[in-house]
């Protein structure tokens, strides 16, 4: 071991200043690309703001911790892509604030599953899991049958993200209120899982 090394070992002050250096320099060369990638900020084609009643789905989505289960990144790994198709790109999510990428998996990804099932479906193993999948840990969500959407919620929701440039129209949100009218908690998160990956890629 050379002199310089074992000094370097041995001041602890020292050795902590440079580490945290050594750190910040990795985690700069990963995020500064990006903040001036135009392609990791535009969104891919198609891709645009929540419509109302999937921004409530997404909203449900979230109060209820369904990300502690589901990430919503597909990697680009052979075996992921094969499972669940085209890997995520930065440009789905542009909208998504927070983003639901997440890492843990206790359940399946959910990155692509829109169109997988068919809405009936969902509603079934939302509120009763084990009905249509046995061998399912998945929690039960009974109360989001029983839970009307709050229009003036929605609305200033959208109204919030309009405020931070998401480009919602005035009538977009005149209407957003009319669009949840009737409708439940369930429905919302059907509406938002059935539009996930919906703008993503094709094949592999
Ligand atoms: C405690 C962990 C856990 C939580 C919390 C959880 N899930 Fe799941 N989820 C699972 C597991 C495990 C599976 C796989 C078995 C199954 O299909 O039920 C699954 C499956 C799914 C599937 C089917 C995916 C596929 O490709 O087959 C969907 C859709 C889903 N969950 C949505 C949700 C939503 C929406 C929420 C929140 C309201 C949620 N999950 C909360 C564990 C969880």
């Amino acid at each position: 071991m050379g002199i310089a090394h074992e000094k370097l070992e041995k001041n602890i002050g020292l050795l902590a200043v440079l580490v945290a250096v050594a750190i910040s320099l990795g985690g700069l060369a990963e995020i500064v690309p990006l903040m001036f990638q135009a392609e990791a900020i535009k969104p891919l084609p198609g891709v645009t703001p929540y419509p109302a009643l999937q921004l409530a789905g997404r909203d449900v989505y979230t109060r209820e911790g369904c990300y502690g289960c589901h990430s919503q990144m597909v990697r680009t790994l052979r075996f992921e892509t094969e499972r669940y198709g085209h890997y995520s790109m930065a440009g789905e999510s542009v909208y998504d604030r927070p983003f639901q990428w997440g890492s843990k998996r206790t359940g399946p990804d959910l990155a692509r599953v829109g169109g997988r099932y068919s809405d009936d479906w969902h509603r079934v193993h939302l509120t009763d899991p084990r009905a249509v999948v046995p061998e399912s840990n998945m929690p039960a969500f009974p109360w989001l049958a029983e839970t009307a959407l709050d229009g003036a919620q929605v609305t200033a929701h959208m109204r919030a993200l309009q405020r931070l440039g998401d480009p919602y129209s005035d009538e977009d949100i005149r209407q957003a209120a009319d669009a949840v009218s009737g409708k439940t908690e369930l429905d919302a998160v059907v509406a938002y899982l059935q539009g996930l990956g919906k703008h993503a890629p094709r094949g592999n």
